[in-house]
């Protein structure tokens, strides 16, 4: 391997590829500033396009955002149709640009219980971003881990019991198949915004061996050189997956 191809192959083993992001810390962002809550939500989209832009130079290939928990239903209705209503918006509008620097939308969590308009939107901005080579800004949407696990093994459940699958060959490898992360692989780093230490119902199965970062910076804040900072710390990182090598 001459020296440019061994440089590029440690990258390729040092960089993050799959980021997953809680992006905490709008409400707080707003209150500082005596605004209303969608604010900092809108605040919150603005902090999303700036990593977005930033992530492939960086080595990222697949993102994936806490958009919208199985929790946040619980939230006022008027935040919770501020959200989808942002999240039209948002679609709408960044689909262009998503197209132009090659993003693929993708999604987890089950959209099918989200607002009609909602989910036309995600099927157009879908559609459209099909052919994005360079990023998988992966969308987690009406998501909850322990809601996916539950879905899995339902899925999983009926496929044996009609016997299309035999209990004796269900491994760790088949049952992932039936997350909604199926044929991604696990996320390298996950980055938590707003200080909070614990995952929050995010990607329970598939952050077993992710290395995880959290910044007392509010979402609002965040931009490409915290992402930069995330990494440099995860490059920083002995990786063992449970071994001792
Ligand atoms: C947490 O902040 C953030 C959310 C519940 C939603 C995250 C949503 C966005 C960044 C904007 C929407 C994104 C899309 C793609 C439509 P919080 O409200 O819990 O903040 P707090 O903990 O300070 O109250």
């Amino acid at each position: 391997m001459d020296s440019v191809t061994n440089e590029a192959a440690s990258r390729d083993r040092d960089s993050a590829s799959h980021v997953a992001i809680i992006m905490d810390g709008n409400g707080r962002w707003a209150a500082r500033r005596g605004l209303p809550r969608e604010a900092g939500h809108r605040a919150g989209i603005e902090a999303l396009r700036r990593v977005v832009r930033a992530a492939p130079n960086l080595g990222v290939r697949i993102l994936t955002v806490y958009a919208f928990s199985t929790e946040n239903w619980r939230r006022p209705a008027s935040e919770v149709s501020a959200l989808m209503s942002l999240l039209v918006e948002f679609l709408d509008s960044e689909t262009p640009e998503l197209v132009a620097e090659g993003v693929a939308l993708g999604t987890i969590g089950d959209v099918t219980v989200l607002p009609e308009v909602s989910q036309q939107a995600l099927q157009r901005a879908l559609a459209k971003t099909a052919g994005g080579h360079r990023l998988l800004l992966n969308l987690a949407l009406n998501y909850g881990g322990r809601a996916e696990i539950v879905r899995a093994a339902k899925k999983l459940a009926s496929g044996v019991a009609a016997g299309a699958i035999r209990l004796e060959a269900v491994t760790e490898e088949r049952f992932a198949q039936f997350l909604d992360t199926a044929g991604l692989p696990d996320p390298d780093l996950l980055v938590r915004a707003s200080g909070e230490e614990r995952l929050s119902n995010f990607l329970l199965w598939q952050s077993a061996y992710t290395e995880l970062w959290v910044t007392n910076t509010l979402w609002p804040d965040f931009g490409a050189d915290h992402l930069e900072e995330a990494l440099a710390a995860y490059r920083t990182r002995e990786r063992r997956y449970g071994s001792h090598a």
